[in-house]
């Protein structure tokens, strides 16, 4: 881009943006079962939207310069906390940074004679491993069980020392939704005298509702005794717009662990609740005018909808030949992987044959001994296109098997196991990838296979590499 000579008026912009946007998965309707969250219900995103906008230049850096952000914000995580067993609150811009002012407050809470380390789920959210590399934390991985997906209590016992600062537990963990076993985690850490930070960023404005809708869901908020804090995004299934999360500490000391304030220099006060300084209180707006927009009956009948439409999908999803559900979850986020033997497919080239047909299937690598495998996320608006969904799947597994696996090129897996990434710069990069057929430059409905199935062949500190280059070079 180049900034215009002359002022360009808001109608070209906007037709610009349109323009832009034209490759964009859509963010409504429920074919994009991954990264957006719809209620089907365009009166409250309409409301979000304009609450978004009123408070789109008012900065949260100064509270006492903006008391209408102290208020919406006590607002907010008055009601997170009311619904997730009290405590006290910070709105954060997403559950990476919920996460990771729950690692820095228990990184402070206190003095260890290592490094500080903490207990993480292979199957907890990579926040972990992010908030543990921006502040000096080290991860003891914790395994979990190969059928259930759960982290065992025993395997989180194990990892414990006199360094641990912090155990991790999910409510439910993303990749197959189901929720690790929260109180005899939390009972352990608290003999231990440990932290324990239940990541419900996924599920602690989903679970509550199902429960109220007949689900079965065991205790996993601040309720349960040794959990100490605990992350819930709103811009998950509370259906706010991006930019909305909240993390609870039971404690409000150890909440002032997350805080920072900085006088060391000649300029304003700094006193900073996240991790950002400056910033919109549009997702605040945005979150607010969310929960009003939907109420507790909203919310419930929005838990009916999506608990009626994860049954559904999951049941349909096993009668399709050459599929098995992963698991048994609790929560409305559902992966499948291929059956074994004859009838299996290679779930990468269902996921492209999928988005072929419009729709977005998202597609996990193999990891820990779980196998590779393809995650939906249900939400509000799936129930009205449940059965679409079932059919698409059905389809693409039927066209996924008449392909057959992603063919690799001859000696493509051990040739990107053992480039020199440094010695290679961006362009570079890209017509490496380009002469095996990759194009990275490319929009609209790229064909993934065979780069999900070269990452998946790589050990986990070669897809990282890989991935970073990719992501440089797609930007540069
Ligand atoms: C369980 C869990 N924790 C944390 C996160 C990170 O959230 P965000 O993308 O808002 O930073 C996610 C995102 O999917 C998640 O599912």
């Amino acid at each position: 881009m180049s900034l215009p000579d002359k002022g360009r008026t808001t109608d070209e912009l906007l037709a610009e943006i349109a323009r832009l946007k034209r490759d964009d998965l859509p963010v409504r309707g429920g074919k994009v079962t991954a990264y957006v969250y719809d209620t089907g219900r365009p009166e409250v995103h309409e409301a979000a939207a304009r609450a978004y906008f009123e408070m789109l230049e008012v900065n949260t850096l100064d509270p006492t310069a903006f008391p209408s952000v102290v208020e919406m914000e006590k607002q907010v995580v008055g009601a997170v906390a009311e619904l997730l067993g009290g405590g006290v609150g910070i709105f954060t811009s997403g559950g990476t940074e919920s996460i990771m002012l729950a690692v820095k407050a228990a990184r402070d809470s206190r003095e260890t004679a290592g490094r500080p380390r903490m207990a993480v789920p292979v199957t907890a959210h990579p926040a972990f491993h992010k908030a543990a590399h921006y502040l000096g934390v080290v991860v003891d991985a914790v395994p979990v069980d190969p059928v259930t997906f759960r982290a065992s209590p025993a395997d989180v016992e194990a990892v414990i020392t006199e360094d641990t600062v912090l155990v991790v537990a999910s409510a439910p963990s993303y990749p197959q939704g189901v929720i690790d076993p929260i109180a005899e985690i939390a009972g352990i850490a608290a003999a231990r005298g440990v932290l324990c930070h239940v990541d419900a960023c996924v599920g602690g404005w989903l679970l509550p509702w199902l429960r109220e809708a007949g689900a079965e869901i065991p205790p996993f908020d601040l309720s349960v005794p040794g959990v100490t804090s605990l992350s819930c995004d709103l811009h998950k299934f509370g259906y706010a717009p991006k930019g909305a999360s909240v993390v609870l500490f039971a404690d409000p000391a150890l909440r002032r662990r997350a805080y920072f304030a900085s006088a060391s220099w000649p300029g304003y006060t700094v006193i900073n609740a996240t991790v950002q300084s400056s910033k919109s209180a549009g997702p605040l707006g945005g979150a607010w005018a969310t929960f009003q927009a939907l109420g507790r009956e909203g919310y419930l009948e929005l838990g009916r909808a999506t608990l009626a439409a994860a049954r559904e999908l999951r049941e349909g999803i096993a009668k399709i030949p050459g599929l098995r559900v992963l698991g048994d979850p609790e929560s409305t986020l559902v992966a499948f992987g291929s059956a074994e033997g004859e009838d299996g497919v290679d779930v990468f080239v269902l996921s492209d044959e999928a988005r072929k047909r419009g729709w977005f299937l998202q597609p996990q690598l193999s990891y820990a001994g779980i196998p590779a495998n393809i995650h939906i996320t249900v939400t509000g608006v799936t129930m009205r296109g449940v059965e679409a969904m079932l059919e698409v799947i059905a389809e693409a597994t039927e066209a996924a098997r008449e392909r057959g696996p992603a063919e690799l090129p001859e000696g493509l897996v051990e040739l990107v196991a053992g480039l020199d990434l440094d010695a290679l710069d961006d362009a570079a990069f890209g017509e490496l990838a380009a002469a095996v057929g990759v194009d990275l430059g490319g929009s609209g409905q790229p064909e993934m296979a065979v780069v999900n199935a070269v990452l998946d062949a790589l050990p986990a500190d070669r897809r990282e590499a890989v991935l970073i280059r990719f992501l440089s070079v797609i930007y540069s």
